[in-house]
Parts: structure tokens; sequence; C-alpha cells
């Protein structure tokens, strides 16, 4: 696997409404295989909107983006559905979880939607990583039967669930406590550590993006470190 997991090339973005707005001012930025990258800036400088943008589900900039050193920018709502649902996971600040299906069929469901492997395969593998989570006997559970850090712990296993190639998170520690967050933390780190496992993760957590392998800091849209 090539070392370049994800890169920039001058992304800038403009908001229209309600006035005209560069949100994002030249961007270019990378990140490694297995490295663990924070993202931090004061409200409203742009973290957000640069990961809608790196996560392929916002194409109206100027720029490139890469990922695994293939062009994403241009390509058709198909293929970027695809390279999605392939290659990132995801994790929010608000789980989003499907309050009708349980724990499992949460973890399953970005599996079922690649159809790579087959669904007995997919819900083992989903146990799998319930169980790395500590959650396997919540599996059955539905969502609004957890704790908040358990919920986050599930949308870990289901971003997990078809091997991305990187996982993104807006604030993904935003509605825990600190236990939690250090728990959340602790698997992050895990990740990165024992499975080589690429991490881009806005936070609000000084302490939190410290721990991390690299800070990225913005200000009015633009990196200034
Ligand atoms: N759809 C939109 N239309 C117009 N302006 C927007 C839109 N979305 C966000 N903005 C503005 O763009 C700027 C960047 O927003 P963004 O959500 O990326 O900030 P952020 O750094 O993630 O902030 P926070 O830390 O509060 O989450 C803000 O000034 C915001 O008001
Ligand atoms: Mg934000």
């Amino acid at each position: 696997m090539s070392s370049k997991v994800l890169e920039t090339i001058g992304l800038t973005k403009y908001f229209y409404e309600p006035t005209k707005f560069k949100v994002l001012d030249n961007i270019t930025m990378s990140v490694d295989h297995g490295e663990f990258v924070s993202i931090v800036g004061k409200s409203g400088c742009g973290k957000s909107t640069l990961l809608y943008l790196l996560s392929t589900m916002d194409t109206d900039y100027e720029g490139q983006v890469l990922i695994h050193e293939e062009l994403v920018t241009g390509q058709s709502d198909i293929d970027l559905a695809r390279i999605r649902n392939e290659k990132i996971g995801f994790v929010f600040q608000f789980h989003y979880l499907l309050s009708e299906y349980t724990v499992l069929k949460n973890v399953m469901l970005p599996g079922l939607k690649l159809q790579q492997y087959s669904e007995a395969e997919i819900e083992h593998r989903a146990m799998d990583h319930l169980k790395t989570l500590g959650m396997q006997d919540q599996a059955l559970k539905m969502p609004n039967q957890l704790s908040g850090g358990q919920k986050q712990r599930v949308a870990i296993a289901r971003a997990l669930i078809n091997d991305p190639l990187i996982i993104m998170g807006d604030e993904p520690t935003g509605n825990l406590d600190k236990k939690n967050s250090d728990l959340v933390f602790d698997i992050f780190k895990e990740l990165t550590q024992e499975h080589n496992q690429t991490l881009l993760v806005v936070t609000h957590d000084a302490d939190f993006a410290g721990r991390t392998n690299r800070i990225i800091t913005m200000e009015d849209g633009k990196i200034i470190s």
C-alpha cells in the first residue's frame, strides 16, 4: 500500500448565501498511512466543511482531492458513493445509529451495502468488532438502550466494518464526558498502533489533539500550522 492515504491540493470553497464568503482558502495537506491526525481551530473556521469535502460528500469546490492517490475530484456520484463506502469510515459527534435496528444490524449495514462479503460473514465481522470494543453483550439491544459512550463505540464498530482506508471523525467525543472521551481516544490509539489504521479527527478537545501524532490548526479557512 502506498503511504499517502489522503491528499488535497489547493482546496478553496465559497458559500454564496447570504453573501459570498470564502470558507476554505487554498488548503493543501496530506495524511499518510497509519497516521493519527487531528484538526483543530476556532468554531466557524471551516473544519466540518473541510471534512465534508474530504469525505467526498460535498463536490462544490476548487482544487483537488486524492484518496489513495486516485483523483476523486470530478468523479460521478455513483463512483463517489462507492469510494466512500469502500474507503472511508465515519464517526460523528452524534452517532446517527438507526433506531429501528439492533446494534448488530447497525454495524452490519455499511457492509451489506458494499456487498463485498456474504451476510453471514458480515455478521461475523460485526461481532468481532463489537467484541474488540467491549460491546459484544450489547449486540442485540436497540440503540436507545445504550449509554452515550456505548453508542459511540457502536458507531466506531460500524465505521470499521468495511476495513476503511481512513476513518474520519467530526467531534467524535464532543458529546461525551471525560471518561468516555478517554475510552474513545484509547480505542482510536489502539487502532492506529495495532492495526495501522489511519485516522483524521476534528476535535475541540486540546487534550485529545495533543495526544495524536500530528495537529493541523486552521484559522479562517486556512491551515496555519
Ligand atoms: N451551508 C452553509 N451556507 C453558508 N455558510 C455556511 C454553511 N455551512 C457553514 N457555513 C459557515 O461556514 C463557516 C465554517 O463552518 P464549519 O461548520 O465548517 O465550521 P467548524 O470549524 O466546523 O465550526 P465548529 O467548531 O463550530 O463545528 C462558518 O462561518 C459557518 O457559519
Ligand atoms: Mg464543525
